[in-house]
């Protein structure tokens, strides 16, 4: 470890030292689950290594892992081993040891670690949340579970005062940092892949209802150009997993520069949950497949409640929030709704199963929603997609527009609906194929004389259409990667969390 630089969770084993192992971490994740084959010992009690080798000889079975979820069906026990500790079983009985920050380094001598006490912490979390229950894949089964996931993600934090009349938006974790974040200079967005998506498809109503700038900062990007950050931002970090190698880094670079952190993460515990000094869990349940789906419709609803929460001390938004809010409370069950296009959605997959690629159209609060699509495309159906900003199809796109290229519009009703009218009819006259996205009732407008092929789905409030829109995109990506016969859940050279660099 003295010698060892970058991130790494590290486990040695050796025929020289048999029935012991060794474990150490810096920067990745590392868990020590621990299962009392006799629960009832040491139930709740502090953990440390005279303790662990129980007086009565209980036995018990430990666990090493990068990831609750590998350990839930063995143990909820967990002890999360910090950065610089180092774990060492042997015989049956567990030592922890902690490395002080630059003691013991080469050059400065020597000093043995400590020995440390720690507490264990229980997981929330069920067996079952871990089964594909009557679906095949997890993906899918994560596609379909998103109204729970979403109703999951709302509970307790819509408020319904009397006769429903004053409707308020209520997260814990971040009521004693709203006035700080009103005031700061701008909110800055920063996330890998999906994450990163989700907070594009937020941004629009956060800077309609806070009035403060925001911009999006990839993670690797913003740590490659070193961006400026300022002491007057608030910085948002969003991550399903809460360990993104790349977004924890920009995390540490964001607190150096003395920023206000706040996380949004799906996983209670995590890095990014620990070292942000505030935030916001999604509670979406464990997401299995590596294609992040019920994460993403998650927390672009925690984004859309952070700006009603920065935004609810504004009179003159208040009818636009509760319309929102109305919005929400709906969200789960126009979300089951889209549900239903399933088979549609597993028609258009055997269509586009052969083709080479497949272009996503959108703008505004649905840029996003093209970008993770074709994202999901992508990464799951091996095929090649392309996300595109429809204001930019002059500028270099539609240089690929021909009858065989498939191109998928998304023109739901929202304030761009025209535009979106507009650039469908260019497609049209150079003989694209399109797909058209439109809000039920609207088939007849976007694509007269049935010359494309239509997906309808239910209209919402502007800002959470991107939460509905998503779905049949979802289902397509879904379907795509099973009839071309690849990997689900497991996508070729990809993985859940990405925790090097
Ligand atoms: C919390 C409890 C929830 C309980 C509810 C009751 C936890 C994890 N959640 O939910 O079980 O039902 O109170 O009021 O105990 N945080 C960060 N960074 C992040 C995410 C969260 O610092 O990235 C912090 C928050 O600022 C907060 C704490 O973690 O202090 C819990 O956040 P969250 O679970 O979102 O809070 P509540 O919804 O209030
Ligand atoms: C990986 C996953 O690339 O990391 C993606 O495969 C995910 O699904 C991305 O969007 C970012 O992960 P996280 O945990 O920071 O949201």
């Amino acid at each position: 470890m003295r010698h060892l630089e970058g991130a790494y969770a590290l486990i040695f084993k050796s025929q020289h030292y048999p029935n012991e192992l060794i474990a150490c971490k810096r920067g990745s994740p590392l868990l020590l689950g621990v299962k009392e084959l006799n629960e009832d010992i040491c139930n709740g009690s502090a953990f440390s290594d005279s303790k662990f080798v129980s007086k009565d000889g209980a036995p018990k079975e430990l666990f090493l892992s990068s990831d609750a979820n590998a350990l839930i069906e063995h143990t909820k026990k967990v002890l999360v081993i910090e950065d610089g500790e180092v774990v060492h079983l042997k015989d049956g009985g567990v030592s922890i040891l902690k490395f002080e920050n630059d003691k013991g380094r080469r050059g400065s001598g020597l000093s043995r670690p400590a020995s440390v006490q720690r507490a264990l912490s229980v997981l929330e979390m069920e067996v079952e949340q871990i089964n594909k229950g009557k679906y095949e894949h997890y993906m899918q089964k994560e596609i379909h579970e998103q109204p729970e996931s979403l109703t999951t993600t709302m509970r307790g934090r819509l408020i319904c005062g009397g006769s429903c009349k004053s409707q308020t938006v209520l997260l814990g974790g971040l009521k004693d940092h709203l006035k700080t974040i009103r005031r700061s200079r701008r909110i800055v967005f920063i996330g890998c892949g999906t994450s990163y998506n989700a907070a594009l498809a937020a941004r629009p109503i956060l800077e309609e209802l806070s009035g403060v700038p925001v911009t999006m900062e990839i993670a690797s990007d913003l740590l490659d150009r070193q961006g400026p950050i300022y002491r007057e931002d608030t910085t948002v970090f969003v991550s399903q997993s809460g360990e993104t190698a790349d977004t924890l880094r920009a995390l540490e670079y964001a607190l150096e520069n003395g920023a206000l952190c706040v996380g949004i993460t799906n996983t209670v515990g995590s890095a990014i949950a620990r070292h942000t000094h505030c935030g916001v869990h999604i509670n979406a349940g464990c997401e299995i497949g590596v294609a992040s789906t019920k994460a993403y419709t998650s927390q672009i609803v925690v984004m859309a409640m952070l700006a009603l929460a920065i935004g609810a001390d504004t009179i003159s938004n208040q009818a636009r929030r509760e319309a929102i809010i109305d919005g929400l409370f709906d969200l789960p069950s126009k979300v089951r709704e889209a549900l239903k296009l399933d088979q549609e959605m597993k028609e258009l997959a055997k269509l586009l199963m052969n083709e080479q690629s497949l272009l996503v159209f959108g703008r505004g609060y649905n840029y996003a929603t093209a970008l993770e699509g074709a994202l999901k495309v992508k990464e799951v159906a091996l095929m090649h997609s392309e996300g595109i900003l429809a204001g930019e199809m002059k500028h270099g796109p539609l240089a690929l527009v021909d009858e065989t290229l498939p191109i998928f519009v998304i023109a739901t009703h929202d304030a761009c609906f025209s535009k979106q009218q507009s650039v469908i009819h260019q497609l049209h006259a150079r003989k694209g194929r399109l797909i058209v996205m439109c809000s039920k009732g609207d088939a007849a407008s976007v694509c007269p004389g049935e010359s494309c092929r239509v997906i309808e789905v239910p209209h919402v409030e502007d800002c959470l259409q991107p939460v509905v829109n998503i779905v049949p995109l979802q289902l397509l990506a879904y379907h795509l990667t099973v009839l071309r016969g690849y990997n689900v859940d497991q996508p070729r050279n990809l993985a859940k969390s990405v925790t090097t660099e």
